[in-house]
């Protein structure tokens, strides 16, 4: 059979391939995060205890409740934010199903996704997947910072989310007070803006 790519020009990651050159050169692997330790037994114990008190059925959708309302009280303990993990806590499979099914709620044909360059390589395909359109800004270097002007003038009615990560993922740049306050600036605005075509139309 014959499938056919949806993006036909997206290659081969870059964690495949330096894993490969790695594995060829017997080199150290820093570009995928293999543990080098074995898992804690305290761990391997309580997913054996799980799976004998007949723990082997499908969880709910949004993830074990347990589980939920252990990450609301670490959240709450780490950053002082409260999150409801009846309705606002979902468990993914890892960061890259949570990014893809956050990026595909938001963003349909035609709608921008800002993003900052170099940026982990999973953004760009699951916005065009979804018909969104992908506005790369570069990060300045040597710090590799956000230049917030550009991104002022980049947000437009067409833009549906901002991915940021910090600390940034490849640069380990780390988004300090100035960028939290620029950032809630430019999107206190445009929710101001937003707001007022809403009630316009
Ligand atoms: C910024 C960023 N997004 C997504 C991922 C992928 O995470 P996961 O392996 O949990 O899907 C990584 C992994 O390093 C990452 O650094």
């Amino acid at each position: 059979m014959n499938l056919n790519s949806k993006l036909p020009d997206v290659g081969v990651t870059i964690f495949t391939v330096m894993t490969h050159l790695a594995n060829e050169n017997g080199a150290i692997n820093l570009s995928q995060g293999f543990p080098d330790f074995d898992v804690p037994p305290d761990l391997v114990n309580r997913v054996f205890h799980h799976m004998r008190s007949g723990s082997n059925q499908y969880a709910p959708m949004q993830g074990v409740l347990g589980l939920r309302e252990r990450i609301s009280e670490k959240v709450d303990a780490l950053y002082g934010k409260q999150y409801d993990p009846i309705s606002e806590i979902t468990i993914t499979a890892g960061a890259t199903e949570a990014v893809f099914a956050a990026i595909t709620a938001v963003a349909g044909p035609g709608d921008e996704v800002i993003l900052f360059e170099p940026a982990y390589d999973a953004y760009v395909p699951a916005i065009r997947l979804n018909g969104g359109i992908p506005v790369p800004l570069n990060l300045r270097v040597p710090a590799y910072r956000i230049d917030w002007n550009e991104v002022r003038e980049k947000v437009s009615s067409n833009t549906r989310a901002i991915i940021l990560n910090s600390p940034h993922n490849p640069t380990g740049s780390i988004l300090d007070e100035t960028d939290t306050a620029a950032l809630i600036e430019i999107v206190q605005s445009t929710e101001k803006e937003a707001g007022e075509r809403l009630c316009r139309i």
